[in-house]
Order: structure tokens, then C-alpha cells, then sequence
């Protein structure tokens, strides 16, 4: 067991430091693999519990994209009736897959379905590994492809108009540099982005964000230092792609758009106290904090900061955002000739 998994962490490795279509074919082997429910329904009777009677807690293993063989697992929080207002929280745990045992988004919540999602490799890392997370877009596409087409079979009649993302560190990594930018344009209720952030190699483009996409990004004081240099590129990218959106004022924008990193705590642990009450704290209020515009009690500070003004760790956004450029410039043009392209 040991040495397999050595060998797989290995081929991942091998696979990251090689051509991107070397990356993508060593995972997909790789990822086929794993097409065991992992996890031995761990977290499943707490989650349980949580949500209450009228919900039940399903875990499922899938191939979500077509000539893709990675196999998805996944758990969705399935009430008793599922009504035509009813959406989905659709949750990205951290590296290690905590926050897919624990889901703390598993209680129905202004109709919202909770849905976790298990990364597809062993170490259970959203993106793959490394900081820059190269396997992000194969990621993000087997989770669009989950819940376009495997969840609409599975539990038919809820609002496919109302899905919201919730990413926890690693998931957030994916969803600012892979989700939003690749299927921002098919998910377009929110997002709420939690202690992680990554800019996109090609930066964000405006049809990722609709007029009435809600956008709260939450970290915290004391947050991990690679974290603290990826997240202020990251809301440069939402910021950039925020202000081309048409027909959004500014008045709006400042609401709609929000970023808050008040909480004295370390990586993810918003309540003060540590990484998983921290995350259930924030999710808990997602009611208030995402539908309401409300601030989160006990975690933010009273008034939101418009994401547009935000200073993370004492950062100007724009600044970390040239500073990333110049590395990226240094480290391979791709990714500097991406971002020229777009403009
Ligand atoms: C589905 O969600 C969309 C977007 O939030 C909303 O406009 C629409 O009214 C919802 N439909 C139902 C039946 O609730």
C-alpha cells in the first residue's frame, strides 16, 4: 500500500515537471486508478447529523467527462424533495480532503444543496501538486461535467441556474485559476473563496462573471506565506475581469464584489481558533454573508471591503499582480504571453 502509493506520487510528480500533454495522460492513469470510494465513510454519521432528519448524506463515485477516465467521488446532502428553487453549494476542500469528510455545508441552506467533491489523485489535492496546481483545468472539468450532467440525472428538478462554489485553500486555488476562468460563464449565482487564491496563466475573462454573480473572498491574518503571495494576484485577476463586466456600477460593485480578511487567526482558522471550526464558522453563515450581504458574526469585521479596495496582507493587489507577472516572464513565456493575448 505504502510503495503504491510512493510510485503514484511519483508518476504525479514525474508527469507535473514534464510537457502539459505528459501531465494530463500520467494523471488520467494515474487518477483511473483510484476508482474505490475512498475514505471509508468517514465524516458521513457527523455530517448526518448536522444536516437533520429530512436530509440524506449519498457518496457516489463517477466518470464524469466523457474520454476522461478519471473516476470523481463525491457526496451530495440529498433532501427528502427536491423543489424547482432548490440550488447547490457545490464545496472544494484543502489539500488532504478534510473538508469532504467533514461537509460543513451539509444542512440545507436557503435551499442550497451541499455537494462535496473528493480531488481525483491520492494525496487529495485540488489542481495537482505543487503551488501552481497544473492539473487545475482537468480539475475544473471534471467538476463541471459532474454537476452539469451527472447531477441533473441523479437528482432531477433542482434550479440548474443556482449553483454556488465554495472553496476551501487547495479548492480555491482551483477555482480562481481554473474554474472561474474556464465555466465561470456557466455558473454565474457566486462564489465564496476561502483562505487560497491563484491567478489564472491566462488571466479572467469577463463573460466568467454575470451581473449578478456574488463574489466574497475570506482569509485571515496569519495566513501560510505562498498563500499570502498567490492571493493578492488572484483578486487583481477577479478585479480586472469584475470592471470590463457591462452594466455594473461601481455602487453595486462595492457590495457585490467583497473581500474581508480581518480574522486574527492562522490559514483558514476564521473563528480564531483552528482550520475546520474556522471553515464551518464561515460556512454556517452562508445565508448572511452570500445572499444577504450581511457580514459573517464573530468572523468578519462589520462592513465587507468592496474586493476592488481590498489590501490583503497589507498587499495593493495591483502591485503583488506586476510583481507575479515578472516571475511569470522569468519562469516560461507562456504564461506572460496569455495574459498580453487577452488584452
Ligand atoms: C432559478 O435560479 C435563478 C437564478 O437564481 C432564478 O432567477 C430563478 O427564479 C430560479 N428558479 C426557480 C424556479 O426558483
Amino acid at each position: 500500500m505504502l510503495l503504491t502509493n510512493f510510485v503514484t506520487i511519483a508518476i504525479l510528480i514525474a508527469g507535473a515537471a514534464s510537457a502539459p500533454q505528459g501531465t494530463r495522460k500520467n494523471n488520467a492513469k494515474t487518477n483511473a486508478n483510484l476508482n474505490q470510494i475512498r475514505g471509508n465513510g468517514q465524516g458521513i454519521q457527523a455530517a448526518q447529523q448536522r444536516a437533520g432528519s429530512g436530509v440524506k448524506i449519498i457518496e457516489k463515485i463517477v466518470q464524469p467527462t466523457a474520454g476522461d477516465p478519471t473516476f470523481l467521488q463525491f457526496r451530495v446532502a440529498m433532501p427528502q424533495t427536491i423543489t424547482p428553487d432548490m440550488g447547490l453549494n457545490v464545496l472544494l476542500h484543502g489539500d488532504g480532503g478534510q473538508s469532504f469528510f467533514a461537509m460543513p455545508n451539509a444542512k440545507l441552506d436557503s435551499n442550497l444543496i451541499g455537494v462535496t467533491v473528493l480531488a481525483p489523485n491520492a494525496p487529495m489535492k485540488w489542481g495537482g501538486l505543487g503551488n501552481n496546481r497544473p492539473d487545475g483545468p482537468q480539475h475544473a472539468t471534471l467538476v463541471k461535467d459532474l454537476v452539469k450532467s451527472v447531477l441533473p440525472q441523479m437528482m432531477p428538478g433542482f434550479n440548474q441556474s443556482r449553483v454556488y462554489f465554495t472553496g476551501v485553500s487547495g479548492g480555491s486555488l482551483t477555482l480562481t485559476s481554473a474554474m472561474i476562468p474556464l465555466y465561470g460563464s456557466m455558473f454565474q449565482s457566486g462564489w465564496l473563496i476561502m483562505c487560497g487564491g491563484l491567478p489564472s496563466p491566462n488571466g479572467i475573462p469577463a463573460s466568467a462573471i454575470g451581473p449578478n454573480t456574488r463574489i466574497h473572498v475570506q482569509t485571515t491574518i496569519n495566513e501560510l506565506a505562498f498563500l499570502k503571495q498567490s492571493i493578492p494576484p488572484a483578486l487583481a485577476d477577479l478585479n480586472q475581469a469584475i470592471a470590463k463586466v457591462p452594466g455594473i456600477t461601481p455602487q453595486q460593485a462595492a457590495t457585490q464584489f467583497t473581500f474581508d480578511g480581518t480574522p486574527n487567526g492562522g490559514h483558514c482558522a476564521f473563528d480564531g481558533q483552528g482550520f475546520s471550526s474556522g471553515i464551518q464558522a464561515v460556512v454556517s453563515q452562508f445565508t448572511a454573508l452570500m445572499l444577504n450581504g450581511q457580514p459573517a458574526r464573530g468572523i468578519t469585521a462589520a462592513n465587507l471591503t468592496p474586493l476592488a479596495q481590498a489590501r490583503p496582507f497589507g498587499a495593493a493587489a495591483g502591485q503583488a499582480q506586476n510583481r507575479a507577472k515578472k516571475s511569470n516572464a522569468k519562469n516560461g513565456a507562456n504564461n506572460a504571453n496569455g495574459r498580453k493575448g487577452k488584452k
